[in-house]
């Protein structure tokens, strides 16, 4: 345990819990953990199952990396070390979503094993999702629809993942989408029959 714990701490179990939320969602509450290289289509693929387990009146929340990153995670940048925070803190942030009973989305590249099992690891079992969008590099520089690789190879933009900072490919996802020509809707459809056969999409 780190040395700056507070002490005298006492986790207070509250009567409204994880499952009795989940009962009122109508839903077992879960991870679903985008992983892939930036432009590889996580959050373009996040957003459209998002929309289909809204309408199926499905409760959820969206945790994406741009997005996280103005705010909570603002000044964080991303030497290893600053990914490994922002990765401790989204999976922080995870966890209490599950308690709440809703079923969260995240879309970063979250390049290391290590950090994804980490996240793994906080949640019961099941309740983590990995989902591998594997868009090769190659295709993710073609599309470049920040602009971002080619600063990148140009040397402006410094640990740019799969340029010259790493990204392990996770070795047995749960989900494993390959985004090279799919459509989006069948590569969104692809998770939502996954919850739906794996029996989260309902309490
Ligand atoms: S992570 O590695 O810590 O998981 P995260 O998903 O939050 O990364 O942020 C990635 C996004 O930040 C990319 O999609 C891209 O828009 C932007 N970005 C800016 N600099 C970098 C960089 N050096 N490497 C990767 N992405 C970067």
């Amino acid at each position: 345990m780190p040395n700056n714990q507070p002490s005298n701490i006492v986790f207070h179990p509250h009567s409204v819990d994880k499952s009795s939320r989940s009962r009122l969602k109508d839903q077992k509450p879960c991870i679903l953990w985008f992983t892939g290289l930036s432009g590889s289509g996580k959050s373009t693929i996040a957003n459209a199952v998002e929309s289909m387990l809204w309408e199926r009146g499905k409760h959820t929340y969206l945790l994406d990396g741009d997005n996280i990153r103005t705010g909570l995670n603002k000044g964080l940048g991303f030497s290893d070390e600053d990914r490994v925070e922002n990765l401790r803190r989204i999976g922080e942030v995870a966890k209490l979503f599950v308690d709440a009973g809703t079923i969260v989305l995240t879309a970063f590249i979250s390049p290391f094993r290590s950090e994804r099992q980490r996240v793994r690891d906080l949640v019961e079992e099941g309740e983590f999702i990995e989902v591998f969008v594997d868009t090769p590099l190659e295709v993710c520089e073609s599309r470049d629809p920040k602009g971002l690789y080619k600063k990148a190879r140009a040397g402006e933009i410094p640990d740019f993942t799969g340029i010259d900072s790493p990204y392990e490919a996770p070795e047995s996802p749960e989900i494993h989408i390959l985004n090279d020509r799919l459509p989006i809707e069948e590569a969104a459809a692809q998770v939502v029959d996954y919850l739906e056969k794996k029996g989260y999409l309902n309490a």
